[in-house]
């Protein structure tokens, strides 16, 4: 085994023995809250579920379908139901959740009681260059991508401050990160 491999997997075993409550992932589009999580799951054999996706699942529809079609505020509500939803099966399990829902007040409140929360923070720059070409999110659609994101940042970082755990992440690999997240993870289970 790659010594790097080694020291996830051993690391790994020795949260997954003390974490008794899901890790929600939190950031703005393109912090790599799904690539990341993906990777904790793995490293931690615990189950993933992306919060978008069982928006989408359950609308039967695309997220920019909802936004054009319903509005972002019905959107947020079927947000906050699906998270809670998620949240509601007991036990530890990794959970992304899109970069609105630890914004939106009712739906922090219900992540702060039932998860431990870990926002990726991360440069608007980098975040635009990682969705740039993106046609998913609607929210940078509406003009130029990395204002935005530098906009939605301004307003939404003293938000996803309040997360447990802040890990930057920057323009490495993604097994960088997920190392990082790990040894936050083990510093704050004590
Ligand atoms: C949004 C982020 C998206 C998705 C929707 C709105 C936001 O998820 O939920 O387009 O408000 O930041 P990702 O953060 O996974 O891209």
């Amino acid at each position: 085994m790659d010594p790097n491999d080694l020291q996830i997997a051993s690391l790994a075993a020795e949260i997954r023995r003390r974490l008794e409550i899901p890790v929600v992932l939190t950031g703005l589009m393109g912090a790599g809250k799904t690539r990341v999580g993906r990777l904790l799951a793995g490293a931690l054999d615990l189950p993933f579920v992306d919060s978008d996706d069982e928006i989408e699942a359950a609308a039967g529809r695309r997220i920019a379908d909802i936004f054009a079609e319903d509005g972002e505020p019905f959107f947020r509500d079927a947000e906050r139901r699906v998270i809670t939803r998620i949240l509601g099966t007991p036990g530890p399990g990794i959970v992304a959740t899109g970069g609105g829902a630890f914004a939106h007040p009712a739906t922090a409140e219900i992540i702060l009681e039932k998860a431990l929360t870990l926002w990726l923070r991360a440069d608007p720059a980098l975040l635009a260059k990682r969705t740039a070409g993106d046609r998913k999110r609607p929210l940078l659609a509406r003009g130029d991508p990395e204002s935005l994101l530098r906009e939605l940042a301004e307003k939404r970082y003293p938000l996803y401050a309040r997360a447990n755990l802040v890990i930057d992440s920057e323009d490495v690999a993604p097994n960088v990160t997920l190392m990082r997240v790990l040894e936050k993870l083990d510093d704050y289970l004590g």
